[in-house]
């Protein structure tokens, strides 16, 4: 039976990876993309969505708009990774098609009013301003969520755009606070995982070569950003964050975690959106539920086989 998915998403080059995972996997039914403001603004993530879904020629599946800011906060934004329109790399013609003129937050909220209760699994790859919005305008919706798998967060490899927190988290902490304390049935895809996914020569080498198109502009992608995380942590590539996401989705045996309380940082402008992870179980049970699966190890070379048969099918 395929996994009826909206993916809520800021593209961004892992973002677009990860779409393209999705839409390359029969196991999944992608029936709508939410976009949200976070590597770059919401005009750029929104038109970049469109010209993933051309790339893998899905331009049935709808794309709706989402939030332009976060809940409390200034927008911050990643051009220094992703480049000036989120998804430098190979230049790809303007888009044909549109995005709906329905917006995101009413899209998932519709989606889950309509459909039975656990059906539907929300998959976010951006800061969660969207799915805390959703949850905060028609809180009976939350019990019908089946499950959120979320790139976000970090505990061992602590932070990636400030010393102590992760980008997705960081830039809408009370969106993330919202959701760990929602109830849903939640698996977090930290730092800690998607730093053990690098893209090292090899794996782009194979990305070049896959024989389509799809594959060449990943490469391109995978190019461009990966030279700002070798610069930074000195390894042979760069994590490939958001496609962890899809990957669990199809293969979860790739991943191994424990469910733990993680809490979301909202008070401290040092520690601003630092997900605090009781990885030693040392908070008590009652007062700190165990509110997340939280994922600490990944099979790497059993993610990149998984990316490269998949993108392989796409044109
Ligand atoms: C996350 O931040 C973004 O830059 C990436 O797309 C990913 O979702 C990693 O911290
Ligand atoms: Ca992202």
């Amino acid at each position: 039976m395929t996994r009826k998915i909206i993916i809520d998403t800021d593209p961004g080059q892992d973002d677009a990876i990860a779409i393209l995972l999705a839409l390359a996997s029969p196991e999944l039914e992608v029936i709508g993309i939410t976009t949200v403001a976070g590597n770059v603004p919401l005009n750029l993530t929104t038109k970049n969505a469109l010209k993933i879904l051309e790339v893998a020629n899905k331009t049935e599946i709808p794309v709706f708009a989402g939030c332009d800011a976060p809940l409390k906060r200034k927008l911050v934004t990643a051009e220094h990774v992703h480049g000036a329109t989120g998804l430098n790399g190979i230049a790809l013609p303007e888009p044909k098609i549109a995005a709906q003129d329905q917006h995101g937050v009413d899209f998932i909220i519709q989606v889950l009013r309509e459909n039975e209760a656990g059906t539907i699994t929300l998959c976010p790859l951006g800061p969660l301003t969207n799915i805390a919005s959703a949850m905060q305008q028609a809180p009976e919706i939350i019990s019908k969520i089946k499950e959120i798998i979320l790139m976000g967060g970090a505990y061992f490899e602590v932070g990636n755009i400030t010393p102590a927190a992760e980008f997705n988290i960081y830039v809408d902490p009370e969106a993330a606070d919202i959701v760990m304390r929602s109830g849903v049935k939640i698996t977090m895809i930290p730092l800690d995982v998607t730093h053990q996914v690098l893209t090292t020569n090899k794996r782009i080498s194979r990305l070049k070569n896959l024989g389509n198109k799809t594959g060449e502009i990943v490469a391109s992608w995978v190019d461009f950003f990966e030279r700002f995380d070798e610069e930074k942590y000195g390894s042979d590539g760069a994590p490939l964050h958001d496609p962890c996401v899809i990957a669990y989705l199809i293969k979860p045996e790739l991943f191994w975690g424990r469910q733990i309380n993680v809490q979301i940082e909202t008070q401290s402008e040092l520690t601003r959106g630092m997900s605090v992870a009781d990885y030693w179980g040392v908070t008590d049970k009652q007062e700190c539920p165990r509110n997340v699966k939280f994922l600490r190890n990944a099979n790497a070379n059993g993610f990149y086989e998984l990316l490269f048969e998949r993108l392989k099918k796409l044109p």
